[in-house]
């Protein structure tokens, strides 16, 4: 029987030099603390009242679901009275929220897409939290600007997924280690403290309902996919595609494969958000040996403009993104 390692003991073991007990780490425990309560939120579905809509949109005009704006003020919470972060920035938040006035302004700045994949909430399909935390300015109370930094600069993100089981996926940019939520302990414990994708997949995951609006090399890297093992790629794949961000990301990570979010005819950059999508999954693709790109450069290195702007993602088994990558960039 393996020891049964908890997220508070591999905290103190990688930090050793602060038992665990750092900001750092009590704001990992806060957010994933946040999380196990959405996870409770989400397996009472329809008994609790948390389907349907908000009867709201956030500041990108996507509908706000009841499950939206419940996890939002889970992780808001944690981040602004747990005194370790300055401000919080939130896919469901027009502005970044600076802590409260009087309230001790931690040194972090934590930004989170606090429930992904809303579009499954109604049809029972695997949801999750996903969140990356920057370092905030030395003094005084954070700005917008402060969270104006390149992915380069996270010190920490990870995902939860709301599924079967309730796991969680964490870097502190020392390789990715995988939790379950031991929900009658109230827990999560390690199940994997190396996370590795794989280099060569078989599996592809984008939605081909866009195919039509798609870029050149897109249409060809697909194409070949689709020719199977007697087209140029000498072997046949396999699509999925979960329409959950941390759903099909689980997966890669699981046993590789491909997420492909492009830019196109109709979105120029793509659908997913750089500050609290995009960079968190490529700290933590990279981590596990993985690579993510825009399409022509690494995600991490894209200077932000604004906390909500899109990019185009291309993100996993390190093989397919440099192939796909290389198309874009020969193109
Ligand atoms: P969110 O629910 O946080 O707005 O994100 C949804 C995202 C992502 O989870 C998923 O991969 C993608 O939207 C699905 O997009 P399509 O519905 O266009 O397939
Ligand atoms: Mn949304
Ligand atoms: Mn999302
Ligand atoms: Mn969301």
């Amino acid at each position: 029987m393996p020891e049964r390692v908890t997220l508070a003991r591999y905290l103190a073991e990688q930090r050793p030099e602060t038992r665990g007990l750092d900001e750092l780490s009590g704001l990992v425990q806060q957010v994933t603390d946040a999380c196990k309560g959405i996870a409770d939120a989400v397996r009472g579905g329809a008994l609790r009242g948390v389907l349907g809509s908000a009867d709201a949109a956030n500041t990108q005009g996507e509908e706000q679901k009841t499950l939206d704006v419940l996890a939002n003020e889970r992780l808001k919470e944690a981040g602004l009275w747990g005194g370790r972060a300055a401000a919080v920035a939130s896919e469901e938040e027009a502005e970044a929220v600076p802590a409260p006035a009087g309230q001790p302004s931690g040194p972090y700045l934590l930004l989170f897409d606090p429930l992904d994949g809303s579009s499954n909430i109604e049809v029972n399909v695997s949801v999750g939290t996903i969140f990356s935390i920057l370092k905030a300015p030395s003094e005084g109370t954070a700005s917008i600007e402060d969270f104006m930094q390149p992915g380069t600069e996270q010190v920490a993100a990870g995902f939860v997924v709301y599924g079967p089981s309730t796991t969680l996926l964490l870097t502190l940019g020392n390789g990715v280690a995988q939790f379950t939520l031991d929900h009658g302990a109230g827990e999560f414990v390690l199940v994997n403290d190396n996370v590795q994708i794989p280099a060569q997949t078989k599996e592809f995951a984008i939605n081909v309902s866009y195919q039509r609006f798609w870029e050149a090399p897109v249409r060809r890297y697909i194409d070949e996919c689709l020719q199977g093992e007697d087209g140029p790629r000498g072997k046949n794949f396999n699509m999925r595609w979960i329409a959950s961000m941390v759903a099909d990301m689980y997966r890669i990570f699981t046993r590789g494969g491909i997420f492909i979010y492009p830019r196109d005819a109709n979105r120029p950059d793509g659908r997913l958000r750089l500050m609290y999508e995009a960079n968190p999954m490529a700290f933590l693709a990279e981590q596990a040996g993985g690579a993510a790109t825009d399409a022509h450069q690494r995600i991490l290195e894209r200077a932000p403009e604004q906390i909500h702007q899109k990019v185009p993602v291309v993100i996993g088994s390190k093989e397919e993104v440099d192939r796909l990558t290389g198309y874009h960039q020969a193109s």
